[in-house]
């Protein structure tokens, strides 16, 4: 396989750096030490790469600030949307406590909770909408990155007591529970691996004669590939192998209970369609679609969908059943039924509001239909 992309690094990092302003030194202390992470282990794996990029503890993208995501930042989701995606969650996980014996002491865990946005919107509704749940309720965020925390900690000031803040599941004793995550396993660090003639070899990073990061191939990779379709030399893609290893502490904070994953993605066999040549790795910088994942590192978001078969084949193998698998739109259109009926006649502003934030969230066009929900019970 021959390097394909040859890109700037730390030149080219403090440059351009004004993009993060006044962050060019850490981007650039950051472009430093994957260079002398490879020149100590040869070219390492994308996964390497992209932990180091997104999470390193200084200057990973989502390390170093919580502005990401809204109109400022470099992508929307359904939480920027507006407040209508947590009131609806809110509803739907009261529900499931409602029938689940009404636990007097239970949690709510989020994963990937960025500014609280989501945990205020569900707390909230909660406080309002379903006072017996939110009685007994501690909302868990799970948050390995100190400056995210920081700002979850201000944003849900007001719901401190209600409040727990860990990086670590094991610090939790097993309670009835609800685990919700939108948009977290698309972010999660990813394999890239290319058809050839003799079988899926595995992309990683090395450093050219030039001093540009570049792709390298790394060889064959049966370990990583295994429930992969044999494919036309030049076809890559990514591929998620440890979903299990994820999966189980999480799974071990639930006594009884449910999970939630929101995210774009497929089953396997949509996933590495023949026709889908070029995988679903993409990039994002403010606003904007990108395809060089090895281009600044720490700059830019780095994401591929999810093959929501191997979270299912996961989810089983630990015990687990899956409730649901759906898109996004038929997901809040069910539990969004009551409330619909609810607002018969209303023409107000606020309720006008929340019904163009119901659209975007349904609409095939938007994101009902790219987005995915899987529902499993433990
Ligand atoms: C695309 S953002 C989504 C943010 C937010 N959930 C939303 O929908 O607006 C992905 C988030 O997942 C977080 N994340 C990735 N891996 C994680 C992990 N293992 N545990 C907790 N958070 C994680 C990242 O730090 C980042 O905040």
């Amino acid at each position: 396989m021959e390097n394909q992309k040859k890109v700037g690094r730390e030149g080219d990092a403090v440059s351009q750096g004004e993009y993060r302003e006044g962050a060019s030194e850490a981007i650039a202390g950051l472009a430093s030490r994957i260079v002398r992470r490879i020149g100590e282990t040869g070219a390492i794996p994308f996964p390497k790469f992209m932990e180091m990029a997104l999470y390193d503890p200084q200057a990973g993208y989502y390390a170093g600030r919580a502005d990401q995501v809204g109109k400022a930042g470099d992508f929307f989701t359904s939480v920027t949307a507006g407040p209508l995606f947590g009131r609806l969650l809110a509803s739907h996980i009261a529900s499931w406590w409602q029938k689940s014996a009404q636990p007097g002491a239970w949690r709510i865990v989020e994963l990937g909770a960025h500014d609280g946005t989501l945990a205020e919107d569900i707390l909230s509704a909660l406080r309002s909408a379903h006072p017996a749940a939110y009685a007994g309720v501690n909302y868990v965020i799970l948050e390995p990155l100190e400056r995210l925390a920081i700002a979850q900690r201000q944003r849900l000031a007001e719901f401190a007591d209600r409040l727990t803040l860990t990086g670590d599941p094991a610090s939790l004793a097993p309670l009835p529970g609800y685990l919700l995550a939108n948009e977290v396993l698309d972010a999660l660090p990813f394999h890239l691996v290319e058809a050839t003639e003799d079988g899926w070899h595995e992309l990683g990073v090395a450093i050219s004669e030039d001093g540009s990061f570049e792709w390298r191939d790394l060889g064959p990779a049966p370990a990583i590939t295994a429930s992969l379709p044999l494919r036309a030399p030049g076809y890559r893609t990514e591929v998620r192998p440890g979903f299990v290893e994820f999966l189980q502490p999480l799974i071990a904070t639930i006594q009884q209970g449910r999970m939630l994953w929101i995210d774009y993605g497929f089953e396997r066999d949509d996933y590495y369609a023949e026709a889908r040549t070029t995988g679903t790795l993409r990039t994002f910088r403010r606003h904007e679609a990108g395809e060089d994942p090895l281009s600044l590192p720490g700059t830019q978001d780095i994401t591929a969908h999810v093959d929501f078969s191997a979270v299912m084949e996961a989810v089983e193998s630990l015990g687990g059943s899956t409730l649901r698998f759906e898109n996004q739109a038929r997901f809040l259109t069910e539990v969004s039924r009551p409330w619909l009926l609810s607002l018969e006649g209303q023409t107000d502003p606020a309720t006008m509001k929340l019904l163009r934030n119901f659209q975007t969230l349904t609409h095939p066009g938007q994101m009902g239909s790219r987005f995915h929900v899987l529902e499993v019970a433990f």
